[in-house]
């Protein structure tokens, strides 16, 4: 086996709290292992791009364990493998360039921090020779094979704290009141949230929603005198007729922006039930901001095992929560896959024994 000597270092796609604390563990834990940890600014455009580049020593992570965002420059969304770019060297397809930066500045193993895009590009460049360990990171804990991501418990945190926020002014107005939170293609925020909020109703894309169901739950929290309905809406929830709101389509690698659920379930409730409604929408509240204790200890717990992972040859796979350890899991088996909330989950049985309704 190889020697890990010079350690690659990327985050990728959207921001999630709890980044930089994945970069501090694995700078120290590189340096305490004699490793050189190199921080590639930018995503994959650090090997790509000259002056993207640069060492990492506990100097530069002290105090970081905190903030969010990433001290790595901004992240990219999309695939840019095939693109074709300019270099010093002539014209390259994006992934060769990559391939051959990471030859010619000696790395020998990356750590590529991401949420799914970032894993299928890492399994990508992992079948082309390059040795990764992918780090799980999405506040919509949607990454197959960890039960859980950092960043999610932040935003669970930050999406409660709003909905405790919303039951006093719900309450004075005798108002029904719709929150919705980030999550993508799945429930997981609005179902923890909406749950460790004590929300009234909760509307996720794995149960498509009836409004009429929903009307016909506020009415009977009417009759025994419930002071206000709170409803937690996924930004993916879509009805039983298959609407979803999309405020800009999917283009070339660029996933759909979901976003406007909220607008439109507070309307409908509004006009069927005949009660005042209202919605917020908590938007990059979620993602933005320092990460939590939990989220923190995740992250160190994530960065410190990729490094182990990599000093003891272990690539093409990604660090996983599988409590009470952080396994390998190899990433072939995360990509291209989505976590989504199962029907008979334990909180989904738990929410509907307290008369939560989910709309279906
Ligand atoms: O994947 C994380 C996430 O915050 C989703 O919950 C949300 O749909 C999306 O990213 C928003 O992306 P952007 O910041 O590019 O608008």
């Amino acid at each position: 086996m190889k020697t890990l000597r010079r350690l690659g270092v990327l985050t990728g796609g959207g921001d999630a709290p709890g980044l930089n604390a994945v970069i501090r563990a694995v700078v120290k834990a590189g340096f305490n292992a004699g490793i050189e940890v190199i921080g590639l600014e930018d995503s994959f455009d650090g090997l790509v791009y000259p002056g993207k580049t640069r060492v990492l020593t506990p100097s530069d992570v002290t105090g970081i364990l905190r903030l969010g965002g990433t001290i790595l420059g901004t992240t990219n969304r999309g695939n840019p493998l095939t693109s074709v770019i300019e270099t010093e060297d002539g014209p390259s397809t994006y992934g060769d360039r990559v391939v051959e930066m990471f030859h010619r500045l000696k790395l020998d193993a990356l750590v590529s921090i991401g949420g799914d895009g970032t894993l299928a590009i890492s399994y990508e460049f992992h079948q082309r020779g390059i040795p990764i360990v992918g780090v799980p990171k999405t506040i919509d804990n949607d990454i197959v094979g960890t039960n859980s991501c950092f960043g999610f418990d932040t935003a669970v945190c930050c999406a409660t704290d709003a909905i405790d926020r919303l039951h006093s002014t719900a309450e004075a107005h005798k108002r029904i009141m719709v929150v919705e939170v980030m999550g993508r293609n799945a429930g997981w925020i609005a179902l923890h949230a909406g749950v460790a909020g004590g929300a009234d109703v909760i509307l996720i894309p794995e149960l498509p929603y009836d409004v009429e169901k929903v009307v016909a739950h506020v009415k009977d929290r009417d009759r025994w005198g419930a002071k206000c309905t709170i409803v937690v809406v996924a930004e993916g929830a879509t009805s039983r007729n298959g609407e979803r709101t999309v405020i800009e389509a999917a283009k070339g690698s660029r996933l759909e922006r979901l976003g406007g659920v909220a607008a439109r379930v507070s309307s409908d409730l509004e006009a069927l039930s005949g009660k005042e409604a209202r919605y917020v929408v908590l938007g990059h509240l979620q993602r933005g901001g320092a990460p939590t204790p939990f989220d923190r200890m995740l992250a160190t717990r994530f960065g410190a095992t990729a490094v182990e992972m990599a000093r003891n040859g272990v690539f093409g796979v990604m660090v996983a929560n599988r409590p009470p350890s952080i396994v390998p899991v190899p990433l072939s088996e995360v990509v291209g896959r989505t976590r989504t909330v199962p029907h008979d989950s334990d909180l989904i049985k738990t929410a509907r024994a307290l008369g939560v309704s989910f709309g279906d």
